[in-house]
C-alpha cells in the first residue's frame, strides 16, 4: 500500500522494549517510512540486548535515542521534544516488564519516561504486545493489560502462535504488515462510528456439476477494499464474500459462501442487526436448474449437454425492502451507458444509492473508477474521471456515504461529524 504513502507526512516514535520480536520492528521501520512516514526510534537497553541501535539508525535514517539523559535536544529533554514531535508513539515489542512500568507511571528511562509526558490529547499511545504465552496469560500481566486500556492506551494483539520459546499460545506480536494497517487505520477520520456495516463482495459460484459451476470474473478487490475503509472510518464490519483468495482485511468479520443462495441465506438474517448494507458482490443472476450429484461426463455423448437455468434471489432488492431496511447501497458493473444503467438500477432495486463503474476496465485490476447515482445527482469518483486505487475510492465513498447518512439523521453515538477534520482530498 505504500505507493499510496498513507502516512505521508505523519511523525511515529517508535518504541522498542525488550524480546524477540525486536527484529520485527526492523521491518516495520522499512514499512512505516516507505508509506510515508518518519520515524523516530527509542530503544530501552534490553531491546539492545536483542538488537543494536545501528540497524534502526539506518533503516529510519535517523540517530536512535536510548537515554534519557542525551543532551542532543536543544532543551536537553529528549523525553518532552520527542512526545511533542510525535503524531502517535508505538511501543512494539512492549514486554510484559514495560506494560507494568507503563501501568506504574514509572519514567526512570527515556522511553516510559516519553509515554508518561507526551501531550495525550493528540498523541496515542499503542502498544504491541509480544511475550511468552503464559507471562501474557498471567493475571498480573492481563491486570495491567486493562488498567492500559482503561488509561486511553490502545493495544495491537498480541496474536496467537508459534512462540520463539516453542510454545504455542497467545502472546505473538502482530507482523509488521499488521501493525502499519493498524496504524494507517489509527490516522483515518472516524466517520461510520459507531455504525454497522454489511458487505457483500466476490462473485458467485454456481454449481452444475461436482467439479464444474458458473462464475464470473469479480475479484472482490473493490469489496474488500470497503470493508477495510469501513473498519478504518470506525463501523462495525460484516463481510460476506464469495469464492476469493483475499486476506480479511484487519478487524472485519468476514463469512464465506459459495453461490448466490448461500449469500442470500447469510445476508438475509444479518441485515436487520446493520445499519448500512453494500452489496458490491457480482452474485450470478442464474443458477443451473438442476445439480447433477455425478460428474457429468462426455464419453458416450454425441451431442453437447445444455443447461436450464433458474432465477437467483435478489439479494440487495430484497434487503431494500424489509421493513426496518439498512440504508442500502448497489454496485452496477455494466460495459456500457453507466449512468442510464445506474439509475434504472435505482429504481429497480428500490435503494438510495447505486455506486457505478465499468465491470470489463475494473475486475481483478487494483484502480477503478465510480460513479455514484442517486435519484437526484450523481458524482464522479475521482472528480476528473480518471482512475484511484480501490482503497482510495472506497475511503471516499465511505466519507460520501457518512454525509448521506447524516442528512438522514441515520448518525450513531460516537459519529464524527463528517467534513471535520477533514481527509486529504482524493487526486
Ligand atoms: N445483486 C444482488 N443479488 C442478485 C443480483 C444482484 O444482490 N441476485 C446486487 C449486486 O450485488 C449489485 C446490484 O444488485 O449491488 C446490481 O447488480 P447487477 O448484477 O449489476 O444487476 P442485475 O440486477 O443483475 O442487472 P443486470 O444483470 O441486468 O445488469
Amino acid at each position: 500500500m505504500s505507493e499510496r504513502a498513507d502516512l505521508q507526512g505523519r511523525h511515529i516514535v517508535l518504541g522498542l522494549s525488550g524480546g524477540i520480536a525486536c527484529y520485527k520492528s526492523a521491518e516495520l521501520v522499512r514499512l512505516l517510512t516507505q508509506a510515508g512516514a518518519t520515524v523516530q526510534v527509542i530503544m530501552t537497553e534490553a531491546a539492545e540486548a536483542f538488537i543494536t541501535s545501528v540497524t534502526f539508525q539506518a533503516l529510519s535514517g535517523r540517530p536512535v535515542y536510548t537515554s534519557q539523559w542525551d543532551s542532543r535536544p536543544d532543551n536537553n529533554m529528549a523525553h518532552i521534544q520527542l512526545g511533542r514531535e510525535a503524531d502517535v508513539i508505538l511501543v512494539a515489542p512492549a514486554s510484559a516488564d514495560f506494560m507494568a512500568r507503563l501501568v506504574q507511571g514509572r519514567a526512570d528511562e527515556l522511553l516510559s519516561l516519553t509515554c508518561l509526558a507526551r501531550p495525550r490529547d493528540r498523541c496515542a499511545l499503542l502498544l504491541a504486545p509480544a511475550m511468552n504465552r503464559e507471562m501474557w496469560s498471567h493475571p498480573a500481566t492481563q491486570r495491567n493489560a486493562q488498567q492500559l486500556r482503561d488509561d486511553g492506551t490502545i493495544l495491537l494483539g498480541p496474536a496467537a502462535g508459534q512462540q520463539a520459546c516453542g510454545e504455542v499460545g497467545d502472546g505473538r506480536m502482530l507482523e509488521p504488515a499488521e501493525l502499519l494497517d493498524e496504524l494507517v487505520a489509527h490516522f483515518q477520520v472516524k466517520h461510520l462510528a459507531g455504525q454497522r456495516v454489511l458487505i457483500t463482495a466476490g462473485p458467485t459460484f454456481e454449481a452444475i456439476d461436482p467439479v464444474r459451476g458458473i462464475t464470473n470474473l469479480s475479484s472482490g478487490k473493490m469489496g474488500f477494499a470497503i470493508a477495510r475503509a469501513a473498519h478504518e472510518a470506525g463501523a462495525q464490519v460484516t463481510l460476506v464474500a464469495g469464492p476469493v483468495h483475499l486476506p480479511t482485511p484487519r478487524g472485519v468479520r468476514r463469512l464465506d459462501v459459495r453461490s448466490a443462495r448461500d449469500m442470500h441465506d447469510t445476508v438475509l438474517p444479518l441485515a436487520a442487526e446493520h445499519d448500512v448494507f453494500i452489496a458490491t458482490a457480482a452474485v450470478a443472476d442464474w443458477r443451473p436448474a438442476a445439480l447433477s450429484e455425478h460428474k457429468i461426463k462426455k464419453e458416450g455423448k454425441k451431442v453437447a449437454p445444455t443447461f436450464e437455468l433458474t432465477e437467483n434471489p435478489d439479494i440487495l432488492a430484497t434487503v431494500a425492502a424489509l421493513p426496518q431496511a439498512p440504508y442500502c447501497v448497489g454496485f452496477a458493473a455494466e460495459s456500457e451507458q453507466l449512468l442510464a444503467h445506474a439509475r434504472a438500477k435505482l429504481v429497480r432495486k428500490g435503494v438510495p444509492l447505486i455506486v457505478g463503474n465499468l465491470g470489463p476496465a475494473t475486475f481483478g485490476r487494483d484502480d477503478n473508477a465510480l460513479l455514484l447515482v442517486d435519484a437526484d445527482t450523481e458524482r464522479a469518483l475521482p472528480a476528473d474521471g480518471s482512475s484511484a486505487d480501490k482503497l482510495t475510492l472506497a475511503r471516499e465513498l465511505m466519507r460520501d456515504l457518512a454525509t448521506r447518512l447524516a442528512r438522514q439523521g441515520r448518525v450513531r453515538a460516537g459519529h464524527a461529524a463528517p467534513g471535520e477534520p477533514t481527509d486529504p482530498p482524493i487526486h
